[in-house]
């Protein structure tokens, strides 16, 4: 009978990395005495009591493998979809599948939104423990989230291709990353793919600056241009509209794209006359194999979280920091985004070698 029983659990948007670290958190607690118990499509499963036994067996094999085996879902306990008749707060039976397991912890592997969710859970009795996942990198007390390198890279190649293309046929590409509330995958792609222009929720721009930017390139003679832009960008027009309607970004903002990135197109053609093409990356960015900085990240932080909870840890998230990984007070970090900051060295960077930010 082992020591302690360890429930899991992915919600929100999957990531590379995810299995990776199902896998350490799965690894290490057996080697610490503990059994694991996995619940399966995020905290529906938890609702529902859906749960699969992670004994070795089940973990052998999906380090390098993209996705999640327990499946995830965006659904969240205390507004859990009911068919037709809306949401419920399902947040008791939730407590209640955790005690008639016999649950010493439950580690829930999400983003921001997740911590938000988790953090109600811990509030609710639970022994809570985060790691923090997601390619969108905006999780709050942590210098990285695992997802975030697996996506920048698929975003950079991407960037990288789409140069032949742009170069060969004269023309502007945007290229639209995914980055809902943040632009951490935008900046860093399009530093890393060589953007001219990379725009960002957290930096409002002018389409007129962006246009400017792109004649002048033109008049220099470079004859393509490449756009990144976050799903999240906005005008300083629709900054401003926001600030008054008083809409502040939320870890609980629906996700999803929108044609924002394929009108910005048309108004930069009309302005430029320069031929404007689009490429939405979307969930290419969440697909397939993590990259093996994510791999070691995501080791690290589920072999960590094994430990702490080993250790008697609870309402913690397991953060990175520099080389360590270590405990934060969930606390401290639900509820919030961690947002480009407009003077961050990344953003210092790309001014430096002459990206544009439209602003
Ligand atoms: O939260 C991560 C994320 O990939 C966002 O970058 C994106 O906007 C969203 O998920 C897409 O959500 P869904 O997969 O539910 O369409």
């Amino acid at each position: 009978m082992p020591e302690k029983l360890i429930g899991v659990l992915t919600a929100g948007g999957d990531c590379p990395g995810l299995n990776a670290a199902l896998r350490a958190v799965g690894k290490a607690a057996n080697a610490y005495g503990m059994g694991v118990i996995g619940f399966l499509d995020g905290f529906r499963g938890l609702v529902e009591n859906r749960t699969i036994h992670l004994d070795p067996s089940k973990l052998s094999g999906i380090l390098t493998m993209g996705g999640t085996i327990l499946g995830t879902s965006r659904d969240k306990p205390h507004r859990m979809p009911v068919g037709s008749m809306g949401t419920m707060d399902m947040t008791p039976l939730a407590v209640d599948n955790y005690s008639r397991l016999h649950l010493d912890a439950l580690v829930c592997m999400g983003g921001a939104g997740t911590v938000k969710n988790a953090y109600r859970l811990l509030k609710s009795g639970l022994n809570i423990i985060t790691l923090p996942k997601t390619i969108d990198n905006d999780v709050c007390g942590t210098d990285v989230t695992f997802g975030f390198d697996t996506a920048m890279t698929i975003a950079a190649e991407a960037i990288d291709r789409l140069h032949t293309t742009a170069d060969s046929h004269h023309r502007i590409i945007i290229v639209e990353t995914m980055g809902h509330n943040t632009g951490w995958l935008a900046l860093g792609a399009g530093t890393a793919g060589g953007a001219d222009i990379t725009l960002i929720p957290e930096i409002p721009y002018h389409i007129e600056s962006v246009a400017e930017a792109l004649l002048r390139r033109s008049r220099q003679g470079k004859r393509f241009s490449i756009i990144a832009v976050a799903e999240g960008a906005i005008t300083v027009e629709e900054a401003a509209a926001r600030a008054e309607a008083g809409t502040e970004i939320s870890p609980d903002d629906e996700e999803g794209g929108s044609d924002k990135t394929a009108r910005l197109a048309q108004k930069l053609q009309a302005l430029t006359g320069l031929e404007t093409r689009v490429t939405v990356l979307g969930h290419l960015q969440r697909g397939g194999t993590p990259t093996p900085a994510d791999r070691l990240l995501a080791t690290r932080l589920g072999a960590r979280c094994a430990e702490l909870i080993s250790e008697g840890a609870s309402g913690i998230m397991v953060a990175v920091k520099g080389d360590d990984c270590v405990p934060v007070k969930l606390g401290e970090v639900a509820g919030k985004l961690k947002t480009v900051p407009p003077d961050h060295p990344w953003i210092r960077t790309a001014r430096q070698v002459g990206t544009c930010f439209g602003d």
